[in-house]
């Protein structure tokens, strides 16, 4: 059927790719952005705009804290998606996930199957972890960065600061900490978006995971792995708008799909 074609290329493959959104998370408890209950259903886009935080920092950060309740309240584990991504890595199968997600569950897969915590993982903009690169191409939602200085730290603390009244928190510069994700009406860094594209382009399988699809780059980076000659596989709960350039269309649970396609590409 299509999962083995789809085990079957690969196998084949030189470069396999696996891009993922809010869906390969919904199974661990973390809400999706759209859809019924969506985080966009209970909050608008424009109070998380890089504008508000540009000029009402203690709006945005007091709205920032909801935000960060409702996404992010409670202890998230990896499933068994993550896992089967990150052990398609550990056995060489799979070049990167590029993920769209800031919940770092992906780095928390690949802790927990294979090598224990990295030190450095909490506060690295980038993983690599037997080989299989980790490009979290919105940033991460638990740490934040001074936007004066820089400095990337631990955003724990620093909610619980906010949380408690220290709107805008800030570092010990004196600059104010920015959750270190990307923003409505913010760049993403230019060479992570290149570092997306080019992957997108080298890659022999494209494996589109619980994402809708809609917002930039998640819309044309499936189109642009396909018109570079890649398989192009999604795999989502409902259709989406790549499911016409897609090659395998697997409407069905991540925590279903995932592991099974593992199990077909180490038979
Ligand atoms: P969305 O919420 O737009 O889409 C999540 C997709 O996952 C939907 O198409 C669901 O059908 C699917 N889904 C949910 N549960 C699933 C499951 N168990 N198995 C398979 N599929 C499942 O999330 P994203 O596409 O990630 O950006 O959204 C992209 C970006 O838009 C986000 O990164 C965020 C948002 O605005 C920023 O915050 C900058």
């Amino acid at each position: 059927d299509d999962l083995e074609s789809l085990a079957g290329a690969i196998k084949r493959a030189e470069t396999a790719v696996a891009f993922t959104g809010a869906g390969i998370s919904a199974p661990s408890g973390v809400p999706t952005f759209r859809g019924d209950d969506g985080v966009w259903d209970r909050f608008d886009e424009g109070q998380f705009t890089y504008g508000r935080f540009r000029s009402d920092p203690e709006g945005f950060w007091e709205d920032r804290i909801e935000l960060q309740r409702v996404m992010f309240d409670g202890e998230y584990e990896p499933n068994a998606g993550h896992e089967a991504l990150a052990d398609l890595g550990q056995t060489g199968h799979l070049e990167a996930i590029l993920t769209q997600n800031t919940d770092g569950l992906h780095w928390d897969a690949a802790d927990s199957r294979h090598g224990g915590d990295d030190p450095e993982s909490e506060l690295a903009t980038e993983h690599d972890h037997d080989g299989t690169e980790i490009l979290e191409l919105h940033g991460n939602a638990r740490r934040v960065r001074c936007v004066d200085c820089g400095t990337r730290s631990d955003g724990d603390p620093v909610f619980e600061r906010a949380a408690e009244g220290e709107v805008p928190p800030q570092c010990d510069c004196g600059g104010v900490f920015k959750p270190d994700v990307v923003l409505f009406g913010e760049q993403l860094p230019g060479a992570v978006i290149q570092r997306a594209r080019s992957l997108a382009r080298e890659s022999d399988v494209f494996l589109a995971v619980g994402s809708s699809l809609v917002v930039e780059p998640a819309a044309s980076l499936p189109r642009l792995a396909a018109s570079s000659g890649a398989t192009v596989a999604v795999v989502n709960l409902e259709s989406t708008p790549c499911d016409s350039i897609a090659d395998v269309v697997c409407q069905a649970d991540v925590t279903d799909v995932l592991p099974r396609l593992f199990d077909l590409v180490e038979s």
